[in-house]
């Protein structure tokens, strides 16, 4: 279909109910669906609590399924005990001990195929090495890997023997590395030599090295994969190749099964204010919710292969990658590198030979992919596609249409899957052999997930398309259990808006008049850059560490394939350059952010200037800004501001 259609059919209210096919074997269907929102209703602890019992397979049954005692720190099934590595391997072991868990491409071609069995042996031989460095139940082990198998083998590994992991994403850079070790007082940090990543060997050793050379005393070990080959400095007594760490490890490892609420794994994400948040999940709660939306939203049977394309550094990568897939026994794929490498049809390469049958990606993935024409995905044979998913930010039916038409061929439904770090599993989304779906819309909320539009004063937005807070009403047991070392923090974030009544997301939304949620985006100073969460305050402190640098201020402006750009306002200490000298700093600085926070922070422009626009009071004029950086008229009041002349230079006129 070529691209006028495209736009020509483009009609908010165009909807796409699952064919008939799709519908007769589906998981869920109408009927079923009915009776568990019905159930959810009716009894919300029962009805989480029999899921619970059925999806998980528990050393010790929980008695308790919820308690409000310290709400809004909501504790799940507290009393029970289980081990997640158990949950995702060991329960497999004899009915398909022979079944592929992971077929992994790398970026150069190589290729690996793991089976259940394999898989649990090498997550038991890392677990036996770990211990074999003193490690154990809730010490906390940070992972800086590249997307190969051995990331989703620590992991579990930790799990295994109840040691709390934080995947750091293997883009962050040196800085980001270390804040993240110092916040979880990390005793052993897991990487590798490098990996591949759009042609290049990214060198995480070496970053790895830079970051605990920095205060990171609580480091007492490095475990470090060979990947690459590439020569590393190997410092006595602390690091070991991971290859010999498990040589002799015998290939079982009894679990340690642990309570409910034990921390499997803490995540951090950037919120508006301050360092990124350690985001603290459960190991009960989070596996049922990893497990059973896997099973609902992806229709996941015993002959599908999954593609979930995030990283394990993301929680999609958790929930989608490590724990979800494998706690339901599927197939999952792994791609270590960039999907442009060596051509744009990377992806529909992998799907067509490894024959994958459901895929998740990222719209600012579609986007791209799409810019690059439909004769790409042509070339590929797609037709064992039978379901599409897409998460992390809000898609234009554009590129929705796309991706059903050119990628799906017409024959897939597509879940457009609302959820967040915090809620741990998908939240709002289509079940594919039930829920007709709108181009751009999340529809609606899953079974158990009481979602709501709330204005200001906390009260239901009921009328069509006006938009509002997106509340949670009910705990749920995948939900987020704290920020670690910071409760505090937690409270403020999400629950005190509204008095704790209810869980605030931080996005606006609104409803149509079939109840479906559109989601509009974040109410917070936080940025969306390629799906990737990004405070703004995160990208001006490292501004501000420059030592040109005075005051910065950034804000986000549309982007046509990452969805949102950065936007940099820089006031500088001194003179401000002009001409060549200014393009030569403003290049120094956005190189400057990307060294101290990775390179999905690099600010797109950077705008020099001599002052910011600040009202009396001397707040920051950010609605001002935005409007600037998006080229829109200014229809803000700017009479209050100090110095009305540096509207020009904020222009790019002065
Ligand atoms: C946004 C990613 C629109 C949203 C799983 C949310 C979305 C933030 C969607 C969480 C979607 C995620 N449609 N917006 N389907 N999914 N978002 O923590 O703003 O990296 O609050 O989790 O991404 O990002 P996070």
């Amino acid at each position: 279909m070529s691209r006028d259609n495209l736009d020509s059919i483009l009609r908010e209210d165009r909807k796409f109910p699952p064919d008939a096919g799709f519908i007769g074997k589906a998981r869920i269907n109408r009927v079923a669906l009915s009776a568990m929102q019905a159930h959810a209703e009716r009894n919300l602890e029962e009805f989480w609590a029999g899921l619970a019992r059925e999806e998980l397979s528990w050393h010790r049954p929980f008695s308790e399924v919820l308690d409000r005692g310290q709400a809004p720190n909501f504790r799940w099934f507290a009393d029970g005990e289980l081990n997640a590595s158990w949950n995702c391997l060991d329960v497999h072991l004899a009915t398909h001990a022979e079944r592929t868990a992971i077929l992994f491409e790398g970026e150069p071609g190589d290729s690996r195929r793991l089976t259940y069995r394999e898989l649990h042996g090498e997550v038991c031989r890392l677990a036996n090495g770990l211990k074999a460095l003193g490690i154990g139940s809730g010490d906390r082990v940070v992972i800086y890997m590249p997307m190969v198998p051995e990331a989703v083998i620590a992991m579990q590994a930790c799990a295994r023997i109840g040691a709390v992991h934080s995947v750091v994403f293997g883009g962050f850079s040196a800085h980001s590395l270390r804040d993240r070790i110092q916040d979880t007082g990390a005793r052993l940090v897991i990487t590798a030599d490098g990996g591949h990543r759009g042609g290049k060997v990214i060198e995480l050793k070496a970053a790895a090295d830079k970051a605990v050379a920095d205060g990171c005393d609580t480091v007492e070990a490095m475990v470090v994969l060979r990947r690459t080959g590439a020569p590393v400095a190997m410092q006595p007594g602390r690091d070991t190749w991971w290859s010999d760490l498990v040589a002799d490890q015998p290939d079982q490892c009894p679990p340690v099964f642990v309570g409910a609420e034990h921390p499997l794994f803490l995540l951090y994400t950037s919120g508006s204010t301050g360092k990124p948040k350690g985001i603290q999940h459960s190991t009960g709660g989070y596996l049922l919710g990893a497990k059973l939306t896997t099973k609902w939203v992806f229709d996941l049977r015993e002959d599908d292969v999954f593609w979930c394309t995030a990283d394990v550094g993301w929680i999609t990568g958790h929930s989608y990658v490590c724990y979800g897939p494998l706690a339901a026994g599927a197939t999952i794929v792994m791609y270590e590198g960039a999907p442009s490498v060596p051509d744009g049809g990377r992806f529909w390469s992998i799907c067509e030979r490894l024959g994958v049958t459901v895929f998740y990606t990222a719209p600012t993935a579609i986007r791209a992919l799409m810019k690059l024409g439909d004769d790409i995905p042509a070339r590929h044979d797609l037709s064992r596609l039978r379901l599409l998913g897409t998460v992390g930010e809000p898609i234009n039916p554009e590129a929705w249409m796309w991706y059903r038409d050119v990628i799906g061929g017409g024959r897939c439904p597509v879940v457009d899957t609302w959820w967040q770090t915090e809620t741990g599993a998908i939240m709002i989304s289509p079940l594919p052999g039930v829920t007709s779906t709108k181009p751009g819309s999340c529809t609606l909320p899953l079974p158990g997930v009481f979602a709501d539009i709330v204005d200001e004063s906390g009260e239901p937005v009921t009328d069509e398309n006006k938009g509002g807070y997106l509340v949670i009403r009910e705990p749920w047991p995948s939900m987020a259990r704290t920020i670690w070392g910071d409760n505090q923090r937690y409270l403020d974030t999400y629950w005190a808006r509204f008095d704790g009544r209810f869980y605030t997301a931080g996005d606006s939304a609104h409803r149509d008049r079939d109840g479906y949620f559109w989601i509009m985006g974040r109410i917070d100073d936080v940025l969306n850059v390629a799906g990737h969460r990004l405070g703004t305050m995160e990208v001006e402190s490292a501004l501000v560490a420059h030592p040109r640098v005075a005051e910065a201020a950034v804000v986000g402006r549309p982007h046509e394939i990452k969805g949102e750009a950065i936007f940099a306002y820089v006031v500088l200490r001194g003179d401000r350059p002009m001409g060549a000298a200014a393009a030569a700093l403003t290049e120094e600085l956005r190189a400057w952010v990307a060294e101290e926070l990775g390179a999905i922070a690099r600010p797109d422009d950077i705008r020099l200037t001599d002052n910011l626009p600040k009202t009396r009071s001397g707040k920051i004029m950010r609605r001002l800004l935005r409007s600037i950086a998006r080229g829109e008229e200014i229809s803000q009041d700017t009479s209050t501001l100090e110095n009305p002349s540096i509207l020009d230079q904020l222009r790019g006129e002065g």
